[in-house]
């Protein structure tokens, strides 16, 4: 019942920034959440939803989010957050209307304003409302509050190049056979992991656009990401996230041993040459486990080299003489890896795979290539349409994916970012929202026709993306 009230009750939040208050889909919207109210309280007596940290409590109790709603809850948190209101009680004779009142007051509250709960509560006295009550969040000090997305941005895109370019560090230090920047790359990656934490959106972002020069040194990062905002979502705890992310940062490091001709060949290779590339994951786990001084991190990360080519089913290389399970962090590892490297533009050949069929490829293969229950949240937080893809609207406007929808009802509406071609070349316009609707008729306003080859358009996505 908490998780249906946090998934009603933010699609109201959300529509009450998108529509007039008269709308028909804030009456919708409304009833399914008083529903749940009402629920709640003949089952209870009473709902108290509270926050602490990164917890919710409902009536005092813990509750946690399971995969395919963890998206709504995190960002559920962070709109309370964001206003700085910690608790919110219910009881007997609230109304719909009251339900209305309490999501456009909380979505009008400034960010930021610690007294919030108490304009909130004026507010709520003022309208003679009994049934509704709002608390202060507290925030310890050593929390961070201050969510400035754009801020965010900025320090996202940072830790991604600077990322990819301590992964051309480490390819060199192998080959001139110079100690590893371990320090550098394990503060680089509680980065990272901080930033997936807040918002990962725009690493994400940043993982799927694979028009990048230098291949590989890319592809580590975004195997590091993708595996970092997958452990978030099926709940691998803040410790153990840049974990899993240096598992994946290192994950082909034996590939800096294996001879640039092999690895750089573009016809196919022989099954000499085939069984040298088969032995990097061998090659990087010894590697690894040569860095005594890596502790209980060593042994995660020689799960991500070791393993991240065999299959769930224990198929797939190197072959093992004891069956074994496939560790977690190897499941995850391999998941990710094995949609960067299709994703990934290769020059000669062929076109990479669209995402679509990469996800489809993978579904298929659950349970024999890849865990099933952590490949499917991996499907949804793709979605549909990944971002950073260029479609085309029924309004015959066109725009750049910029956010996967937190509702996992509405995965295939993410927020786009409209573009039209104005004086000679293409220009950024505003952020609208596939998901919103109509005020009047309810139908949606937007909608995508199709996906369009960004190059086609001779458009740069990251431009438009950051
Ligand atoms: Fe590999
Ligand atoms: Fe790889």
């Amino acid at each position: 019942m908490g998780t249906e009230f946090i998934t009603k009750f933010y699609r109201l939040l959300k529509g009450a920034t998108l529509y007039d208050r008269k709308s028909v889909v804030i009456d919708r919207l409304t009833e399914e959440c008083l529903q749940v109210v009402n629920g709640i309280i003949q089952w209870e007596g009473r709902f108290l939803l509270r926050i602490v940290r990164d917890h919710f409590f409902f009536n005092d109790i813990r509750i946690t989010a399971s995969a395919d709603k963890y998206p709504v809850f995190k960002a559920f948190l962070q709109e309370m957050r964001k206003r700085r209101i910690g608790g919110m009680k219910f009881s007997e004779g609230a109304s719909g209307e009251h339900l209305t009142d309490l999501a456009y007051l909380l979505s009008g509250l400034e960010e930021n304003h610690e007294n919030n709960y108490l304009a909130v509560r004026n507010q709520l006295e003022h309208r003679n409302i009994k049934s509704i009550e709002v608390e202060k969040l507290e925030v310890s000090k050593d929390e961070e509050i201050d969510i400035d997305s754009e801020g965010q941005k900025k320090y996202s895109r940072e830790v991604y190049f600077r990322s990819v370019g301590l992964a051309k560090e480490v390819a060199e230090s192998i080959h001139q056979q110079k100690p590893l920047p371990i320090r550098k790359a394990k503060r680089l990656i509680q980065n990272a992991a901080n930033a997936v934490m807040q918002d990962d959106s725009t690493l994400l972002g940043l993982a799927n656009i694979k028009n990048y020069d230098e291949y590989a040194f890319n592809h580590s990062v975004n195997v590091a990401i993708y595996a970092m905002a997958l452990g978030q979502r099926i709940g691998i705890p803040k410790k153990h996230l840049s974990h899993l992310g240096m598992a994946g940062l290192f994950h082909d490091i034996g590939k800096a041993k294996i001879p640039e001709e092999i690895l750089n060949k573009t016809e196919r290779l022989s099954l000499g040459e085939r069984s040298i590339m088969r032995a990097h994951p061998v090659i990087g786990a010894e590697l690894i486990m040569r860095m005594t001084e890596w502790g209980e991190l060593s042994a995660r990360m020689t799960e991500g080299a070791f393993e991240h080519h065999l299959r769930y089913d224990l198929t797939g290389y190197p072959r093992l003489a004891q069956k074994k399970k496939v560790t977690l962090f190897g499941r995850i590892v391999s998941i990710a890896d094995f949609y960067d490297a299709l994703a990934r533009p290769r020059g000669t050949l062929r076109f990479p795979y669209v995402s679509e069929k990469i996800l489809e490829i993978m579904l298929e293969r659950r349970g024999k290539d890849f865990d099933p229950g952590i490949v499917k949240v991996f499907i949804n937080m793709i979605g549909a349409f990944p971002l950073g893809t260029l479609a085309l609207l029924n309004t015959h406007e066109m725009g750049i994916v910029t956010r996967i929808q937190e509702d996992t009802e509405l995965l295939d509406r993410p927020e786009v970012c409209l573009i039209y071609y104005g004086d000679g070349e293409y220009r950024k316009g505003k952020v609208v929202d596939l998901g919103e609707r109509d005020g009047v008729s309810g139908d949606f306003k937007r909608s995508i026709v199709k996906t369009v080859d960004p190059n086609e358009y001779n458009i740069n996505v990251a431009e438009f993306f950051l």
